[in-house]
């Protein structure tokens, strides 16, 4: 049981956000180009998949016409097989591994993951894989597909003998090879003569090699396969060749036994020094398996959300500025190795930047922001205040690894509360007006979009005006959506709070729904409790 992977155990709230996060992207950008169905952008989708759907016939078409049912179905193997209503349950029943891709024509993720696809089911067949690879038009076969139980775009299912299973893989052509290999039984590839290593160099850049005596015989290494079959993500290669071995990691300075990441970016090999051991084996992976900075994309968000290394600091910037900070990141990152990974994410990409910097309150930022995450705290953010230079970055890191650098908490600028009958708290002036004030506060917590709180405001401000004069009572009102406060926790707007004098840390909370008349009577009742027996004092 000591072979259970670590990293799969620390989902947190902040992961589950996150990934919410991203699948909200991707519904929200199929739905976009749906409910903009008839304008221009939206026929370009529609040229492009044609183009898609075009490519695929042509690949089917590349085979002579006249084959026996064997060719058919290596062919449909070979390719990717469009399902329909009446193909689907015999394919699938018929098959022992299938994997479908349900996609939508206007789905514009779906357009750009068909083409990965079909180059996962060419690679596929290339390996001799069985899994039949299929995709399904979900809108134009909707029964089917909710049958198959689709129920957003695009989506992709492994069926094993006609069960499916969600895919938790990456999203290009390799990821997806590698996930589908593991699935499929295929745990790691075994690479003999040099013509294959060469080969397989053309299409794979990022693996985990293994160089053991008599591979052949399995009996090299028991705990690499081991590590292998628990991880989702790298391809692990087998080889007993010396020469195979050197050729796939030039590094190489042994003859012996001898374990290797290789990469595509700045640390392309990376050599294991640990025991062969499949939990030690899989730690290096995940503290190594990353690039010294990682670019976040659309289709890598959840991978970088799950990482076990949960301390993430994400540098938002444009391409320009980031080209000139590269360097010092990648320097930074090799210093901090499992324990914090370094995000880069192009701040003009809204759909990936926009969640984020709306966390902080700056999403109107232009330059560059350096910001972090807990992955084990949804509550601890961080943001690197003082200038993004090399040096202000690393000690921020080195703050964030050693747990000295104070969460961040989002505050308006401190506003002029000159007469104003509700005094505007901010963030950052919540301790002193609400926490610390000697007097007693009715706060009104609002956000601008919610629904009631107009209405309520109103209320409010009527009741400041009646209760003009009453002694010790001030009326106040705070935007949730862009202050924060540890001791400030309401997730229902509008919330009215009564913060009594000395027993600030418990406010009470008013009913919204009460008239203003009622809210009078409870605020009276609270703070004149000698007119109201039945109120205990303590
Ligand atoms: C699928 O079913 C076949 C036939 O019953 C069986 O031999 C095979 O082991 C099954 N595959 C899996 C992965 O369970
Ligand atoms: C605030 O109120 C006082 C007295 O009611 C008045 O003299 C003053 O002009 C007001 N200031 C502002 C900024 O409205």
């Amino acid at each position: 049981m000591s072979m259970k992977p670590k990293p799969n155990s620390k989902f947190s709230n902040l992961f589950t956000f996150l990934v919410l996060l991203s699948f909200l992207i991707v519904v929200v950008r199929c739905s976009d180009v749906a409910v903009e169905g008839n304008e221009a952008g939206s026929e370009g989708d529609l040229d492009d998949l044609e183009q898609l759907l075009a490519v695929d016939e042509q690949l089917q078409e590349e085979r002579p016409e006249q084959q026996s049912e064997a060719e058919t179905v290596s062919k449909a193997q070979r390719i990717v097989v469009e399902l329909n209503g009446d193909n689907t349950k015999r394919l699938i029943d018929g098959n022992e591994y299938v994997m479908v891709l349900g996609y939508a024509p206007w789905c514009a993720r779906s357009a750009e993951l068909m083409p990965r696809f079909a180059e996962a089911a060419t690679g596929l067949k290339e390996f001799g894989s069985s899994v039949l690879m299929a995709k399904i038009d979900g809108e134009r076969y909707s029964k089917v597909a909710s049958q198959l139980e689709i129920k957003g775009f695009p989506t992709l299912l492994l069926f094993v003998n006609g069960s499916s299973q969600p895919y938790t893989g990456g999203f290009n052509s390799e990821e997806i090879v590698i996930w589908v290999q593991k699935k499929t039984g295929v745990r790691t590839i075994k690479l003999d003569t040099v013509d294959k290593a060469s080969g397989f160099m053309k299409k794979h850049h990022t693996f985990i090699l293994g160089l053991f005596e008599n591979s052949e015989a399995s009996s090299g290494c028991d705990e690499f396969v081991k590590a292998a079959s628990l991880d989702n993500e790298i391809q692990f290669v087998e080889t007993s060749s010396s020469d195979v071995a050197k050729l796939l990691f030039p590094e190489l300075k042994t003859n012996n036994v001898f374990v290797g990441l290789v990469k595509t970016e700045a640390e392309r090999y990376t050599a294991y020094d640990g025991p062969c051991q499949a939990e030690k084996i899989l730690e290096f992976l995940n503290s190594n398996k990353f690039p010294l900075v990682t670019k976040l994309t659309e289709s890598n968000t959840v991978r970088v959300y799950s990482s076990p290394v949960k301390l993430q600091v994400m540098v938002f910037s444009k391409t320009d500025d980031f080209e000139n900070l590269a360097q010092s990141l990648e320097d930074i990152a090799r210093k901090f190795i499992s324990k914090l990974m370094l995000i880069y994410i192009d701040i003009s990409n809204e759909n990936l930047a926009m969640p984020f910097l709306t966390l902080f309150g700056i999403e109107d930022a232009k330059k560059t922001i350096v910001a972090a995450f807990d992955n084990n705290n949804l509550k601890s953010k961080f943001l690197l205040e003082s200038d993004p230079s090399p040096s202000n970055i690393e000690e921020f890191c080195s703050g964030l690894a050693h747990g000295t650098v104070s969460p961040y908490y989002k505050s308006e600028p401190i506003p002029e509360n000159q007469n104003s009958s509700v005094v505007a708290v901010v963030g950052r002036t919540f301790d002193e007006l609400v926490l610390k004030s000697q007097e007693n506060v009715i706060l009104e917590v609002h956000t601008p979009w919610c629904v009631n709180c107009e209405a309520l405001s109103k209320q409010v401000e009527k009741l400041s005006k009646h209760f003009k004069g009453f002694e010790n009572l001030v009326f106040a009102r705070i935007d949730a959506s862009a202050n924060e406060h540890p001791k400030l926790e309401v997730d229902d707007y509008p919330t009215i709070l009564l913060y009594k004098t000395g027993e600030k840390e418990n406010p009470l909370k008013l009913s919204t729904k009460s008239s203003a008349k009622e809210m009078a009577v409870f605020i009276n009742g609270e703070l004149k409790p000698k007119d109201h027996s039945t109120k205990d004092e303590l």
